[in-house]
């Protein structure tokens, strides 16, 4: 017949299995879900970057239009995609970069201003004297490079302020956790630890709670996401203190994929806000995601329903198609 091929996105995550990448994933399939005629391919490299590059291979034989990648760590991912760049497939990074910016558009907030922001809403919370404990993330990571960067630039103009101990979590709750309790003497001397994601900061919460101190040392994140057991629940219930959104941009990531596809106009640099969030406005932005929530629960039954009726049209149709023929 005459059916139009259909065009094909590819997704290429870094590692797959944490609610912030979840939803990430959610809000794409939901813009998706708005263009039917495209075809969607996802992988999940499991947090390997042998194994994401081998999937960037494979998604490019198959034949791809576009490609989104959040890459694992930076220098290893960079060859593969630049490679899909040269080959003129059209490349979108979100969230973490490569080292050499070839891409046609990146999507996600600044990692760097968030760095910088964790550092200014520290020194404001000590007054501008006092001692900061950091827990990174996987140290190829651009997101955790940025992060680290912005955070030292700000308090090192600050004579008072000092970093206590810097342990690395890998981005994941059980070794921030396990990094805690063999660094737990210095980390201990902090006033206020700033962990590079929410997920860590549970580890690092956990720790804490274990050895039991004297003083109390407040804990800040990265993600603020809403749901439950995420970080805007974990600073209602008083276990974080503050966490710094870092909005997911699946949504912003199908959109501007879906803008290049179509050679409409574009913008390389897709830069999305960023916020302090603590015991002062994460109700308010939990009440308001679970409206949005709502309301998405609501276009998704909409959806549903026209793609029934499309069905129901289409055997119609053909129905129709064999009677005149026969
Ligand atoms: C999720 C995550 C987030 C973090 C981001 C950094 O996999 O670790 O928590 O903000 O990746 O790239």
């Amino acid at each position: 017949a005459n059916q139009k091929k259909k065009r094909v996105i590819a997704f290429s995550q870094c590692i797959g299995n944490d609610a912030w990448r979840q939803t990430m994933l959610e809000e794409m399939k939901r813009e998706l879900s708005f263009n039917p005629d495209i075809e969607f391919l996802y992988r999940d490299a499991q947090g390997n970057n042998d194994v994401q590059i081998d999937q960037i291979r494979e998604l490019t034989k198959a034949g791809i239009d576009l490609l989104i990648v959040s890459p694992n760590e930076a220098e290893p991912l960079t060859p593969i995609v630049d490679s899909v760049f040269q080959g003129k497939i059209p490349v979108i990074v979100t969230d973490r970069k490569t080292s050499s910016g070839q891409y046609n558009a990146y999507v996600g907030a600044d990692n760097l201003a968030i760095g910088k922001l964790a550092g200014q809403y520290s020194q404001t919370i000590l007054q501008g004297k006092g001692k900061i404990g950091l827990v990174t993330g996987l140290s190829g990571t651009s997101a955790s490079i940025e992060r680290e960067k912005g955070f030292m630039q700000s308090i090192s103009a600050v004579s008072g302020m000092q970093v206590s101990a810097v342990i690395h979590g890998g981005w994941q709750k059980n070794t921030a956790y396990t990094e805690m309790r063999k660094h737990i003497a210095q980390m201990a001397q902090s006033d206020i630890i700033f962990t590079f994601n929410d997920q860590m900061a549970m580890g690092v919460k956990k720790a804490l709670d274990e050895v039991e101190l004297q003083k109390e040392i407040k804990i800040i994140g990265v993600d603020a996401l809403p749901g439950p057991g995420n970080g805007l629940e974990q600073i209602m219930q008083g276990h974080m203190y503050a966490s710094m959104l870092y909005p997911t941009g699946g949504t912003e990531a199908i959109r501007t994929a879906l803008a290049i596809i179509n050679n409409q106009q574009y913008r390389r640099e897709n830069i999305l806000a960023t916020a302090v969030i603590d015991r002062t406005n994460a109700e308010l932005l939990a009440l308001q995601s679970q409206k949005i929530q709502q309301q998405q629960v609501d276009i998704d039954k909409r959806q549903e329903f026209i793609t029934e009726q499309n069905r129901i049209y289409q055997n119609q149709k053909s129905v129709l198609n064999v009677l005149v023929v026969s």
